[in-house]
């Protein structure tokens, strides 16, 4: 219920699709130069926030959040940028109010949904940094972890902020039958039936089929798996 309504504050209005941007014919472009540099940092705030949360730096989390709220406008920012750009500020602002981990995951969610339907509605095919290659093997250790869930989350993202549905489709593969090994791990005995149920829920996640038209079922999806990365983080230390 909490996180159907958390998950309702951060789902973005739907917005008009905006003029297309200019093409790219190799000039030197400004408008589209400063956009380049605009979303890097974008790109570097969202991300972080989301890794934040999933290692349970939540304050850390709200400062990134805080900055994507804040910033003005760059100079030259199209007029036609405006429900989108306005969108995402109000999405970030409601992150840095959230209380905990499963507010803040929700918001991220909705941010990332944002980024995907301006680069869909202007029809650019943002190239979005993340793991490449083949999702890793857990091998059970922290290691093996970290490197396969890792992949998984920068999948989803990708899938969510491109959007791009096979990214999507490979993240939500590389959690569906996720190993915790409770001693490769560290768990300690007191948190091994948290740990466990952590690990079912994730996987039960990695079977949830949203269609890529539903961009508000996966931002809210994505909200979960790093919600649920983050309590059974939390559960541990
Ligand atoms: C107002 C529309 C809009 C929003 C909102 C938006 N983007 Fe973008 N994004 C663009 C456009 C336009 C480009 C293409 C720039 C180019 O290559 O000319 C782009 C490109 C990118 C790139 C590739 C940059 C490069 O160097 O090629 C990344 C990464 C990116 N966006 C991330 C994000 C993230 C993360 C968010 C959300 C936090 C976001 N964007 C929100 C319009 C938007
Ligand atoms: C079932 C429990 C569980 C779930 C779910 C889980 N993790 Fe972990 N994770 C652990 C444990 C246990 C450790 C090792 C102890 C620690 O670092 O606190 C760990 C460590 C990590 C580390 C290394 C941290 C470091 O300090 O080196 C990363 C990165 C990581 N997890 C990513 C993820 C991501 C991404 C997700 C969600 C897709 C996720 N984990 C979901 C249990 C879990």
């Amino acid at each position: 219920m909490l996180a159907l309504a958390l998950a309702l504050a951060c789902a973005p209005k739907s917005s008009t699709p905006s003029a297309p941007l200019p093409e790219d014919d190799g000039s030197v472009n400004w408008e589209r130069e400063m956009m380049q540099l605009h979303m890097s940092e974008h790109f570097t705030r969202a991300a972080q926030a989301r890794d934040h949360v999933i290692a349970g730096r939540l304050d850390e989390a709200r400062a990134e959040l805080s900055w994507l709220a804040e910033h003005d406008a760059f100079p030259g920012e199209p007029a036609t940028y405006g429900s989108f750009m306005t969108d995402m500020r109000t999405i970030a602002e409601t992150g840095v109010a959230a209380r905990d981990a499963e507010g803040l995951a929700a918001c991220i969610g909705g941010l990332g949904n944002t980024c995907g339907g301006c680069h869909q509605s202007l029809n650019v095919a943002a190239r979005i940094p993340g793991s490449t290659g083949p999702a890793p093997d857990n091998n059970g250790g922290v290691h093996g972890h970290a490197a396969r869930h890792g992949w998984a989350v920068d999948h989803l993202w990708i899938g969510l902020v491109k959007p791009d549905d096979a990214a999507w489709q490979g993240g939500l593969d590389a959690i569906r039958a996720p190993v915790f090994d409770m001693e490769g791990l560290g768990v300690p005995e007191e948190a091994a039936g948290t740990v466990a149920a952590y690990g079912m829920i994730l996987s039960n996640m990695g079977q949830e089929q949203v269609g890529s038209a539903d961009t508000g079922g996966r931002a809210e999806l994505f909200g979960r798996v790093v919600s649920s990365c983050a309590g059974c983080h939390a559960a541990v230390r």
